[in-house]
This record gives structure tokens, sequence and C-alpha cells, in this order.
């Protein structure tokens, strides 16, 4: 089997951490006895050595080309995973007294407004909740609040497979936006955004950092009595290495922004080839006569996370069984909603989407033959 890795012999369709692509996967392998022209592992390479500091600005700079963001904007890579966010976001932006609109469209957005608040007061503004998070809203159809301190919102819901095609909120108000699921996956006006933030280990590398694009103006407004760690100026002052940060997460980031640019072409071949993953299974479970039933509106479906259900339970749990047999990995949907769950983040191929048609066909077809639907 194609495994899109080097050593693997399956083929990644789990959550997250991601499948990630097999030529910069050959070069980690590498840099992980020494790194070319370096000669140290980058497992045990100072975080203060010249060669360091050149990835995190190097890193810095793709990102910010891939994205088209100009001089106004930071680039951090930050520990504590996209939770340590849904704190550090309101202990910096949001005062006594003041409010903050979220939207919750999923798991993820409940999450980030069940985070520790300190007496703050969060505003959801929508919830999917009595439609089982299955859609999601539109800017005519919401009220924002023109005072609040800033608006958030999850652009991928990674649980529940569902997806926002617009960007959400109001232009006067800081916007501040959860891309954990689908950064660099496709092109996005990235300057409408005050705040970005999105842990790695979807679409850009493994677990260990978490990315934040802060613009400075709403830099000048963040709470300066924050602890160093906790405090987006101290990070910005350190280039992201205030304490030892996480060098192999960083290196492999840079790695895969390298990716971006030289082998795939940018971000909108990126989005182009995420779609057409998307839309060869999309068209596959819409044809398969309801035995695959897609659990998203087709308007907000997700081009990450492609959700569906089988006609039972049973018959889910025996196509997770067998597709793991075949080296389908990660097919389960998340623990708090069940059913199916196929990822297709940036490093899985248009090839893998192809081997899991192949025996979706298949397994339908024998349990239809045999009479189990
Ligand atoms: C959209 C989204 N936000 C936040 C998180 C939580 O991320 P972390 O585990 O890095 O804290 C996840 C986890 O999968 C996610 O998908």
């Amino acid at each position: 089997m194609q495994t899109g890795s080097l050593s693997a012999n399956q083929l990644n369709f789990s959550g997250g951490p991601g499948a990630l692509p097999e030529s910069v996967l050959q070069k980690v392998q590498e840099s992980i006895n020494a790194i070319p022209g370096v000669g140290l592992s980058i497992l045990g390479i100072s975080h203060r050595s010249d060669w360091f500091q050149n990835v995190v600005s190097q890193t810095e700079k793709n990102i910010k080309s891939l994205l088209g963001l100009d001089a106004q904007y930071h680039i951090l890579f930050l520990q504590g995973g996209a939770t340590q966010q849904f704190s550090m976001i309101p202990l910096s932006f949001l005062e006594p007294g003041q409010t903050a609109d979220y939207l919750n469209t999923g798991y993820w957005s409940t999450k980030s407004i069940q985070a520790p608040q300190y007496g703050q007061q969060f505003n959801t503004i929508w919830s999917g909740e009595n439609s089982k998070f299955n859609q999601l809203p539109h800017n005519d159809n919401l009220n924002f609040n023109t005072n609040a301190a800033y608006f958030h919102y999850t652009s991928n819901e990674t649980v529940e497979g569902i997806q926002f095609q617009e960007i959400m909120g109001l232009d006067s108000v800081p916007r501040i936006c959860d891309m954990s699921s689908d950064f660099l996956s496709k092109p996005v006006d990235a300057q409408k955004f005050d705040l970005i933030y999105a842990h790695a280990q979807k679409n850009i590398g493994p677990a260990g950092v978490t990315v934040v694009i802060i613009k400075d103006s709403l830099l000048q407004q963040a709470n300066p009595k924050l602890p160093g760690f906790l405090n987006y100026a101290t990070q910005i002052k350190h280039h992201s290495v205030y304490n030892t940060p996480p060098v192999f997460s960083i290196y492999v980031v840079h790695l895969i922004t390298q990716w971006l640019i030289k082998d795939i072409g940018g971000l909108t071949a990126m989005g182009q080839l995420n779609n057409t993953k998307a839309q060869t299974l999309y068209d596959f479970l819409d044809h398969s006569h309801g035995f695959y039933q897609g659990r998203a509106l087709q308007k907000d479906r997700s081009m990450m996370n492609v959700v569906f259900n089988l006609p039972s339970l049973d018959l889910e749990a025996t196509f997770l069984n067998e597709a793991q047999k075949l080296g389908l990995s990660g097919l389960n949907g998340h623990r708090s909603i069940g059913g199916i769950r196929a990822s297709l983040y940036n490093g899985l191929s248009l090839e893998a989407v192809e081997q899991l048609i192949l025996f979706m066909r298949h397994f339908q077809k024998t349990m239809t033959q045999r009479g189990e639907t």
C-alpha cells in the first residue's frame, strides 16, 4: 500500500495528528541523524544557535509570504496547544466590564467558550447546539455587538466536519479565529484578522507548537501585567525563544512551509488539491444511495474532515475493523459523536482518498449482498 510515509504501513485519516508529506518525512529522518551542513541532530541542537534563530525567522517569513501578511503582523510559535489560546486570549484582551462575542459552532468552539474565564464575560451570539452542530450561521443572520472587545470563532469544526466559507464578523471589531484544523490548507484573506491561532498537528507539522499571528494594533491593547510565558508582547520580544521552545516541531513547520511554497506552489494550489480530495469523497457519499450519509448540511461541509454515518452502529464497527485491517487508519469519528471521519489534511494524497473510496465501494457491495443494510 502507498503509505504517505517512509516507514508507516498505514494511511493516516486521523483527526490529528495528521499525515505529513513523504518528502518532508525524508528530510526529518535525515535531520534526526544530522542536519545537513550542521552535523548535529535536530533533537539535540541549541535553541540559541544561529542556525535555529534562522529557522524561526525563515518560518515566520514563509508564513507571512503564504498568507500575504504585511509588517503589521507578528508571528509566534508557542506551546500549550490551541487550548492555551482559549485562555490566553481573554486574559490578554478582555478587561473587567467588557464582553467578547463568540460563535458556538461545535465541539471545539464550545471548549473555547468554557475556558477559565476569571470573571470575564463571553457572549455567545449564535449556537448550533439544537441542530447538533451540523450547520453554520451566515454573517447576515447574526447580531454582532459593535462594542465587543473582540469576536471569536472557529473556521473549521474538526469533530463535526463543518467549515465556514466566508470570513465572519465585523471589520470594526477585532476578529480572532481558531484555524487549528484548516490553517494553510487554502487561500484566506488573512489581513482581515487581528489574531489567528492554529496548532501544527493537522496541516503543518507534529504536535508541540501552535502558530499565533497577531496584528500590532491588537497587541497594543493586550494586558501588560500577564507573566512572560502568557504575554504575547514578551514572546514577540524574544522571537518565540522566551524559554526553550519545541525546536523539533518548529523545524518541521519550517519544512512544511518550504514544501507548500516550493513543491506545492502556494495556497491556491494547495486549496485546489484539498478541494479535489474532499469533493471526490463527498461525490462518492452522495451517490451511495444513502448507505454512506454525510453528517453536515451540504453548504457547510468541511474540506478537511469528512464526517459520515452508515445505516447502523454495527455496520460502522465492522467498517472500522475492515478498514484498519487494510491499512486505512484513524477513520473513527470523535469519541463525542461516533460515526466515521476521514480527515484529509495537506499531507494526505489524492491517491489515499482514492484507496479509501475503493474500500468503501467494496464494503457497501459486500454488505448489500449479504443483506446487512
Ligand atoms: C479546531 C480545534 N481547536 C482546538 C483544538 C485543541 O487543540 P490542542 O490539543 O492543541 O489544545 C483542536 C483539537 O483537535 C481543534 O481541532
